[in-house]
């Protein structure tokens, strides 16, 4: 139970294929079904978007343009009007899904919601009408800080509905960075609740918005929507703070959903990149929709007697596009829950599934890691014949995980599709078609449809067979992120400069590590960037070292990945103090709480060394890849010449 090495995974040969009663039932049928919508969309990208656009989704008004690509800016379905709300309610509403059920909520501590898709509409045109009397207009941000619980889904379909853009804020993340995401994205109003159920504990999400907002921080806002969830005591700050309770008493439940139009600005999800601040990738209206619910149906197979659940939290992306916007807009029944795997109640997530007759299910490697360890009488001692298809999604899973999830969680019946995709990329780009794409354990298979993935060298080139290189991806796609907010330039170097354009061409840079094999299967390697991935959490290491240094005792910081057999990966801190401070116990518990202030519990470092000094190159360039080798125990790699003082080195490995 280890990450994937490159030993174990160049051995890993094995090939497992659909049962043929799984591949006839299915959306695409078979390995030639798949290659040639792949070709279909490789030779005429415009003519197989249009045609999935017109008939997948309902458009108040078509677009006269499939795709304007000014490179790196893409315009998909130019002047389209459309509403991503009525896509996911309102249309079902005319059809027997009327009474279907949208939304099945397990809530932690046992007590659990079922929404129809007419009550779902209901209570999001209630808090659309809520938002409005707040002051929320179309073009508006709106922040959104919420447990796992229904309402979250409801503030996100409400804000789309009326044409305000939201930004989902984890509720991991601290009072400091919620702040900070709030400014950035200058929100007129936070949709928070009292507190959420977190591994039985409550987390007073609503002081901490009290936290983000105090002293006028955050001036675009104006006021706060709560949600009552825990029922503990909180400060309600008469003029800025609304009861959603008391709003729903008073608001009508007839919203009409705004035409939007096709780029307007759906919301801005925040991910870590390698250097400064995160950065507020910025989705659209109707390539978001279009791309989330083409992948939804043909990865996840949907069909109309599923349940399907996806562990995530609404907090990260895998949330808006896989339990809120894609299952919805196919009218799906997708299940929320606000519990985590813990040591209270290792059986948590067999329990839902047997619950609630659970046929889809896709969850990260981390936590298969987790339930492995936790054994296997739990998941033994619950039914689980519901499953059908069991997906993952995060980080690369190692072939002993996938192995264990086919044979103990799928009862060796199930595909699993490994689907590799970023925040960036709004959906699925790199994943098995279940009905027929044959899987390997640990390989994400082939690229979706219209996604031109390639594995190349830094100047571009495609490199051979089983040659490592970095993932990019060729043509624009309909999912794919549009700017980062407020800073189209960022946006520009980050993703589209890596890679030289050559000849107008231009290059998606997804951060990653690859290789093809001889089947053109992609395997995942993980970032080559400053970017670590801690229990399926994406950190910047950048990020936790400012977060240090920003300690009165912290001189300098170097942070770096090691790998983790649980988490993937953890984070180990290297610190120099200021002169009048020593090392001590204490200074570091009291570091590791500063990190969690500062950021969330995501980011506490596991372990932190005090150091002398930190390698450096001669101009002073702190040279983490050392560090990274150091702590991962192998033999330190690369050139060293550059190396500024050898003997700092020497140090930290005698430790
Ligand atoms: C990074 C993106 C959108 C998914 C949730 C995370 C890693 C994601 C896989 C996979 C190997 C994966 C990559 C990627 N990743 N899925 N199936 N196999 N690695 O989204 O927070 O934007 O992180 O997660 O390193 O770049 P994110």
């Amino acid at each position: 139970m280890s990450q994937p090495t490159i030993e174990s995974i160049l051995q890993e040969n094995r090939l497992f294929h659909p049962s043929a009663a799984f591949s006839q039932n299915a959306h695409i049928k078979s390995l030639d079904d798949y290659h040639r919508l792949y070709e279909k969309a490789k030779t005429d990208p415009q003519t197989f978007w249009a045609e999935l656009a017109a008939t997948e989704l309902h458009w108040f008004q078509n677009w006269d343009t499939v795709l304007d690509w000014q490179p790196p800016f893409a315009k998909w379905f130019v002047n389209g009007k459309l509403n991503i709300s009525y896509n996911c309610l309102d249309r079902h509403l005319t059809t027997w899904r009327r009474n279907k059920a949208a939304l099945i909520w397990e809530g932690e501590p046992g007590d659990s919601r079922t929404l129809t898709y007419a009550q779902l509409h209901r209570e999001v045109c209630q808090f659309a009408n809520a938002l409005k009397h707040l002051g929320v207009q179309k073009g508006d941000r709106v922040g959104i800080y919420m447990p796992m619980i229904p309402e979250a889904a409801i503030a996100m379909l409400a804000c789309a509905r009326i044409g305000a853009a939201h930004t989902v804020v984890f509720g991991g993340f601290s009072a400091e960075a919620l702040r900070d995401r709030l400014i950035d994205g200058e929100a007129k109003v936070v949709v928070t609740a009292d507190g959420g159920w977190r591994k039985d504990a409550i987390v007073p999400l609503k002081e901490q918005v009290d936290k983000a907002l105090a002293k006028g921080s955050v001036p675009s806002i104006a006021a706060t929507l709560v949600v009552k969830r825990t029922g503990q005591e909180i400060q309600m700050q008469g003029d800025r703070d609304h009861w959603w309770h008391e709003l729903q008493a008073h608001v009508s439940a007839n919203c009409p959903a705004e035409p939007m139009d096709s780029e307007d600005l759906l919301f801005i999800l925040y991910t870590s990149g390698s250097t400064g601040k995160p950065k507020g990738v910025v989705h659209t209206t109707g390539g978001y929709n279009l791309y989330t619910h083409i992948t939804t149906k043909w990865i996840f197979d949907l069909q109309d007697t599923d349940v399907y659940w996806c562990t995530a939290d609404v907090g990260w992306i895998t949330g808006h596009s896989y339990i809120v916007y894609g299952p919805l807009s196919n009218g799906a029944t997708t299940v929320m829950y606000e519990g985590a795997p813990r040591a209270s109640n290792p059986g948590c997530f067999w329990d839902v599934i047997e619950k609630h007759g659970v046929n889809i299910f896709y969850t990260a490697p981390t936590a298969i890691r987790a339930f492995i360890k936790m054994g296997d009488e739990h998941p033994k001692a619950r039914d689980l014949s519901s499953l059908r298809l069991l997906g993952t999604v995060g980080e690369p899973i190692n072939p002993e995980s996938w192995i264990w999830y086919q044979q103990i969680i799928g009862g060796g019946r199930c595909p699993i599709v490994d689907t590799w995709w970023q925040t960036e990329t709004g959906g699925i780009m790199i994943t098995a078609l279940p009905g027929a794409i044959p899987t390997k354990p640990g390989s994400a298979t082939l690229p979706f449809p219209g996604i031109l993935a390639e594995v190349i060298d830094l100047d571009g080139n495609a490199v051979g067979a089983n040659e490592g290189g970095y993932l990019a991806v060729r043509h624009p796609w309909p999912g794919m992120m549009r700017t980062v907010y407020g800073d189209p330039d960022r946006f520009r170097r980050t993703y589209w400069e890596h890679i030289p354009p050559k000849d107008g061409q231009y290059t998606y840079f997804a951060g990653d590590g690859a290789r093809r094999d001889e089947d053109g299967y992609f395997w995942v390697m993980g970032r080559v960037d400053d970017v670590i991935n801690v229990a399926g959490h994406r950190l910047g290491t950048m990020e936790i070292e400012s977060a240090l240094v920003s300690h009165p005792a912290v001189a300098e910081a170097a942070v770096v990945g090691k790998p983790d057999e649980l988490k993937g990966q953890d984070i180990v801190a290297f610190v120099t103090l200021e002169g009048t401070y020593s090392a001590s116990d204490e200074l570091l518990k009291e570091l590791k709480q500063h990190v969690v202030k500062e950021i969330g519990a995501i980011a506490r470092p596991g372990e932190i060394r005090f150091a002398d000094a930190l390698p450096k190159t001669r101009s002073g360039k702190i040279m983490r890849r050392l560090l990274r080798d150091l702590v991962s125990g192998v033999e330190i790699s690369g050139d060293t010449s550059t190396l500024e003082d050898r003997s700092v080195l020497e140090k930290l490995r005698e430790g």
